[in-house]
């Protein structure tokens, strides 16, 4: 059923290289850099490289959660291109339980706000580190033409070439800097990095995994469309509307290929393109019942096209039955998860139970 349902959407291939030769075990590297390519050029910029060493000061320390842990507020320092330097704070809990001889999976967590989708005392007690940042304090969630946070040290003349990276961008490449601390500290352990993020911050999340090999484990929650949702075919969001209400999150260049539905479904790639740029790490993709805008059944379908990125190097991709899924499904057996939660859209006690228990795994 679910050939049948992918073969509908016609996709491009994800398993033959530019060149038309096959991909194979040997050369994913190269086609996973293919991947990654298109997805720059076409639709979130180019990632932007890491320039030089990040730095980090505690500025303040307090007890939360009942007194099992500790938050430590951090302000994040890295080097820019224009030969300047951007500071955002951070937020980062760290369990007491946490130890050089107990080293504990840690998250990433990209934020809209402090503290709303987030169970701090049951995260604590899973013992995992969490290090959240807002994203209106890296670039703000709005046209602002380039001039305000981390956007003029990218293009200091306001004029950003058709390829330059987008808010999204901007957002993932801080993401990548937070890990940079994290995997600093000697109570995490780097084998168990995650990145997670909700809707728009879920497509941030599978970018930043994409591009940044150190996130183990990648966790999109209800990203929808331009985040683990195929956008051939898909009801909801499409790229032409995304792309006029939100413009600056992507590439200039993702213009020429949102004019239409038509021009949109004539890309050469999509979005399982960004879940198997992750191959050979984990990704996770959640989606919400009621989330018709993201289209919980063409996130589905991305899991299932992705999977024979992982099956080529003999791994298990997607465990999944051939079928849709139904509310309560989850499906965390292979490389690639995903669960249906009934309800609408949030990133919810019932995701991060499911993103620890697969982290833990
Ligand atoms: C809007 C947008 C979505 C996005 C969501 C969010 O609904 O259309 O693409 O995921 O906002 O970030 O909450």
């Amino acid at each position: 059923m679910l050939k049948e349902l992918l073969e509908e959407r016609g996709l491009p291939a994800l398993m033959t290289m530019r060149d038309g030769s096959p991909v194979t075990a040997e050369n994913w590297g190269e086609r996973r850099r293919e991947l990654l390519d298109v997805l720059e050029e076409m639709e979130y910029g180019r990632f932007p490289e890491k320039i030089g060493e990040t730095t980090w000061v505690e500025t303040k320390q307090e007890r939360v959660a009942a007194g099992v842990a500790k938050l430590h507020e951090m302000d994040i320092t890295f080097p820019t291109p224009d030969g300047e330097s951007f500071t955002f704070p951070a937020h980062v809990y760290i369990p007491d339980i946490a130890s050089a001889e107990n080293k504990v999976p840690a998250f990433v967590f990209i934020s809209f706000g402090y503290p709303r989708y987030f169970p701090l005392e049951e995260l604590m007690n899973e013992g995992v580190v969490i290090a959240e940042f807002v994203m209106n304090d890296v670039a703000k969630d709005g046209e602002d033409n380039w001039s305000t946070l981390l956007a003029p040290h990218f293009f200091p003349d306001g004029k950003r070439p058709g390829d330059g990276t987008g808010k999204i961008g901007m957002w993932a490449y801080a993401a990548s800097r937070l890990a940079d601390y994290v995997l600093s500290l000697d109570c995490v352990d780097p084998a168990r990095l995650g990145v997670v993020g909700h809707s728009r911050l879920g497509k941030t999340a599978l970018w930043a995994g994409a591009n940044d090999e150190r996130f183990t484990h990648v966790f999109s929650n209800d990203s929808g469309c331009s985040g683990a949702a195929i956008t051939r075919k898909k009801i909801g969001e499409t790229f032409p509307r995304i792309c006029q209400v939100f413009p600056y999150w992507f590439c200039e260049n993702m213009k020429t290929i949102s004019v239409s539905i038509e021009a949109s479904e004539r890309t050469p790639f999509d979005q399982h393109f960004l879940l198997a740029a992750v191959c050979p790490r984990k990704v996770y993709v959640a989606s919400a019942g009621e989330d018709d805008w993201a289209d919980p059944t063409s996130e589905y379908l991305c899991c299932a096209a992705a999977s024979p990125a992982w099956e080529a190097q003999g791994l298990c991709g997607f465990a999944a039955p051939d079928r849709l899924p139904e509310a309560w499904d989850t499906f965390a057996e292979g490389n690639v998860g995903f669960h249906l939660r009934p309800g609408t859209h949030f990133l919810s006690r019932h995701d991060w139970i499911r993103y620890i228990r697969y982290i833990k795994a």
